[in-house]
């Protein structure tokens, strides 16, 4: 938790009450999931591209709020499914244009001390070599801050555009689970901690015999080198995913410290959750370290008039066709074939196998969800990309927060925007406050000037305590340490030939 003094562990039970956490939620474009607001004049996402205080002013505005971090979504490629045609994305402006995350975290770093930054980037198209050499970077430049949320890509229209051939969804995950096997053996097995010696007496900046080259030959990549930086204060930075399919599941379960889930209801979200901390279990891990946190928009007023007055506000600039693109590309359904009062069937959502979480949102009924036909689903989706947006007071958002928490097992939110920084502003100022009143959430941390902090802890401590600055020892990571790589490498050949020798046999 951002604001979190002592640096508790998030509370999940006990005798506090559990903690909301809240990231902020955004994307390097104009359209992130409320699309057409880029036509009302109280909306700065225009301003992204072109004016670095946006960033800059939101991440103090976050940090102030005491959020954990902000959380950048990301992808490649245009959405082209709605009326068979990249045109409707790029006329509405949904998620388009989209430039690179990573670009503004330096610079909302050097602005902050506590705010984390979960970024997106996906294992599909660079190389673990030199992902890995970025996010040391940003984990040095951020202090530690710095998260990383996985995806796999799933657009074909990403693949065509990176001249790549497209994978299909299971293999995605496996490759991604080498990719972080790479990953772990550069950022935690490459360079021990007493490696960079900086020695002006003997000359000797790094020591020679304290960094191994690591010698990964596997089925999609093949790497021989030591890592090309230092380690960092995190070594390998917060793992964040977002995948709810089987195959996902197991990914998360496995790599994830963090999840990120997306439904209309909490009741959608209670079952994966379950399923994704017994998988956790099952892999060995505590269940409760892994950290899950749902997308939300709310839009909340000074009282119930102003909310109601902000979400019709936000109706007159919707673009409907913008949020239809982007739900037809995610749930592989071009909904423009369809009449626009006629209900979904469970045949016109069959046999798709997109982002699988989408998909399995369409199949719940409940009376908390609007009827699934094309005309609802495009007011649903172009405001907060079909995931729930409460309107009301600060007490009528936080009791929906809270439902969510107990009925989902969730730890937090996602918070997303209809206008920015709008949004984000009446949640530090009207629900913070109020989830503060009611113990849900940590108090304020007094202002202790530009270097007042004694010491800022990374986004790993701010998860998991103070002190848990590495992976925690029940993760896979963790097993690649620098002392015990050997091990960890000679484990993997083991498993390797088990599932040969499997595969022969079968
Ligand atoms: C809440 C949520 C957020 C996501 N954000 C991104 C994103 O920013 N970029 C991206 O390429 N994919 C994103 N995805 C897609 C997932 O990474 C994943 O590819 C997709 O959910 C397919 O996996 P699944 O079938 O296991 O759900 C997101 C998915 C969900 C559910």
């Amino acid at each position: 938790m951002a604001s979190s003094e002592a640096n508790q562990e998030i509370p999940s039970n006990g005798t506090t009450k559990k903690q909301i956490v809240l990231n902020g939620f955004d994307m390097f474009t104009v359209g992130h999931l409320s699309f057409g607001q880029w036509r009302n004049p109280t909306d700065r996402a225009k301003d992204k591209r072109r004016d670095l205080s946006y960033w800059t002013d939101l991440a103090k505005l976050l940090e102030k709020g005491g959020f954990l971090s902000l959380f950048l979504a990301d992808t490649y490629g245009v959405y082209d499914t709605y009326k068979g045609s990249p045109e409707p994305a790029i006329r509405t402006g949904s998620q388009w244009p989209m430039a690179d995350p990573v670009i503004p975290v330096s610079a909302m770093a050097a602005v902050t001390k506590r705010l984390g930054f979960a970024v997106t980037t996906s294992t599909s198209y660079e190389q673990p070599y030199v992902v890995a050499k970025r996010f040391s970077t940003l984990d040095h430049l951020t202090k530690g801050r710095f998260g990383w949320n996985i995806v796999t890509s799933w657009k074909e229209s990403a693949s065509r555009a990176v001249g790549l051939p497209y994978v299909e969804h299971d293999k995605r995950y496996e490759i991604a689970d080498e990719y972080l096997r790479v990953l772990y053996k550069l950022w935690e097995g490459s360079w021990s901690d007493t490696a960079l010696l900086e020695d002006a007496e003997s000359g000797v900046y790094t020591d020679y015999k304290q960094v191994r080259s690591i010698h990964h030959h596997g089925e999609k990549f093949r790497v021989d080198a030591p890592h090309i930086v230092d380690p960092s204060p995190q070594r390998t930075p917060v793992l964040f995913q977002a995948g709810t399919s089987p195959a996902g599941i197991k990914f998360g379960a496995t790599h994830a410290e963090g999840i990120f889930v997306s439904g209309l209801s909490p009741h959608i979200l209670a079952p994966r959750v379950k399923a994704i901390r017994e998988a956790a279990a099952a892999a060995g891990r505590d269940p409760a370290s892994i950290k899950v946190f749902a997308m939300i928009t709310p839009i909340i007023g000074a009282d119930a008039d102003d909310a109601r007055r902000k979400y019709e506000d936000a109706l007159r600039y919707v673009l409907v066709e913008g949020g239809l693109a982007q739900f037809s590309a995610t749930t592989g359904v071009d909904v423009s074939r369809f009449d626009l009062d006629r209900e979904l069937t469970e045949h016109d959502i069959s046999a798709i196998a997109r982002v699988h979480s989408a998909v399995g949102n369409l199949r719940y009924q409940g009376d908390d969800v609007p009827r699934l036909t094309p005309r609802n689903l495009g007011v649903v989706s172009a405001i907060g990309g079909m995931g729930a947006m409460p309107v009301g007071t600060a007490a009528e958002v936080a009791d929906e927060l809270e439902r969510w928490i107990d009925v989902a097992d969730i730890d937090g939110f996602n918070l997303g925007y209809v206008v920015t920084p709008g949004s984000f502003e009446d949640a530090v100022n009207y629900l913070v406050p109020e989830l503060r009143r009611r113990g849900r959430y940590p108090p304020e941390i007094p202002d202790h000037g530009a270097d007042g902090l004694p010491s800022t802890p990374t986004f790993r401590e701010q998860i998991y305590g103070k002190g848990q600055v590495h992976l925690r020892a029940d993760h896979p990571g963790f097993r690649y340490k620098y002392d015990t790589y050997e091990d960890a490498i000679a484990q993997e050949e083991l498993a390797r030939s088990a599932k040969n020798n499997a595969e022969t046999i079968t």
